[in-house]
């Protein structure tokens, strides 16, 4: 079994981003706690990061017959991207949406995500740990 695991814009600056916000925790570090769950889980995840809308839709559309299921933090494109919901849509294979933010609990404008209707989970608000919690509850849904 494959997990994809997609970080869209800015996520890379995890670590000195707004830390009172994202926590200090930088994006090399939950990869690394994902290869580490998924080697305990007995599955493989790939670990992809972009600034760009259009390369997150490149590799949703190369899951399709390469992996089992998609874990995303789209960042900002969060709450605004159609393309990125039909790119999922169309892949249709299940997928966790993620956010280190309790979203729910801040701006209006980041209050509503364009890609929670058609997941399989979405888990927001504990920060980094969050990436490996949603890795072991999809696992667990594809098992199922
Ligand atoms: C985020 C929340 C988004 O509103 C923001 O634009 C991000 C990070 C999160 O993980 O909390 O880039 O997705």
């Amino acid at each position: 079994m494959k997990i994809l695991v997609l970080n869209g814009p800015n996520l890379n600056l995890l670590g000195t981003r707004e830390p009172q916000i994202y926590g200090t925790t930088t994006l090399a570090d939950i990869e690394r706690d994902l290869e580490a769950a998924a080697a305990e889980l007995g599955v493989t995840v790939e670990c992809v990061q972009t600034n760009h809308e259009g390369v997150l839709i490149d590799r949703i559309q190369a899951a399709h017959g390469d992996a089992n299921g998609i874990i995303i933090n789209a960042g900002a494109y969060s709450h605004t991207s159609l393309a990125i919901r039909d790119a999922l849509a169309a892949v249709a294979m299940p997928y966790a949406e993620v956010h280190l933010s309790n979203i729910f609990a801040r701006e209006p404008e980041r209050r509503h995500s364009t890609l929670a209707a058609g997941a399989r989970a979405v888990l927001c608000g504990f920060g980094a740990p969050g990436y490996v919690l949603a890795l072991r509850g999809l696992v667990a849904a594809l098992r199922a």
